[in-house]
């Protein structure tokens, strides 16, 4: 994945009616490394990482890019959603073209069942239809992670194809400004 295209980044705060989407901070460290080191959240995304290594990884002001947004519960951290750019060396070699946007989410599961995920993925979604007009944006996900699909859907991705990779059944949706 590398960076989106030419963005104002970073926007002010996205506020929605019970989130705010924004740039990471220093506090959001410890909620980072549990969001990399659940066995819960990494269960269709290759797994967990190991609480030790990620001690030594994630720096003490975490990394800040255009189009990672981490989302605000009442002043805490309890995911973070992605837009990036799918680069050409993607090693899912599908039909999105290097350089269309995809979309990825995580959230800590005690955040999971409260209709957050879907709140967050639809305000930064608005914001790409504003930062990049007129551009689609991919999605994929395992089709046994049930509630990724379940939420792709919420959010308008339509189906583009299936294919099997890593040992496990893919969905790839797309998302267009003009039919979301
Ligand atoms: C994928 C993931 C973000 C989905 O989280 P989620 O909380 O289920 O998603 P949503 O925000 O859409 O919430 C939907 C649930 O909230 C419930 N809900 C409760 N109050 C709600 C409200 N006010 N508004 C909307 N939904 C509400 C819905 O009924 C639904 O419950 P259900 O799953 O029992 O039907 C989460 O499972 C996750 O972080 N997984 C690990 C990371 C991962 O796999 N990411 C995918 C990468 S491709």
């Amino acid at each position: 994945m590398s960076e989106l295209g030419p963005v104002d980044w970073p926007p002010a705060p996205i506020k929605t009616e019970r989130l705010v989407l924004r740039e990471p901070e220093a506090r959001d460290r410890t909620a980072l490394i549990e969001l990399f080191a659940s066995p819960e959240v990494g269960t269709y995304i290759g797994g967990a990482r190991s609480r030790e290594e990620l001690e030594s990884a994630v720096p003490e002001e975490p990394k800040r890019r255009p189009g990672l947004f981490v989302v605000d519960l009442d002043g805490a951290m309890i995911g973070t959603v992605m837009l990036d750019s799918r680069d050409a060396e993607s090693s899912v070699k599908v039909r999105p073209d290097a350089g269309e946007a995809e979309l990825g989410y995580m959230f800590l599961p005690e955040s999971w069942g409260h209709g957050y995920a879907a709140e967050a993925c639809a305000a930064a979604l608005e914001w790409f239809a504003t930062a990049l007009p007129g551009q689609r944006v991919v999605l994929c996900t395992q089709t046994a992670n049930t509630p990724s699909m379940r939420l792709a859907q919420k959010l308008g991705f339509t189906e583009l194809e299936r294919f099997h990779q890593y040992n496990a059944d893919q969905w790839l949706g797309v998302w267009s400004p003009t039919n979301p």
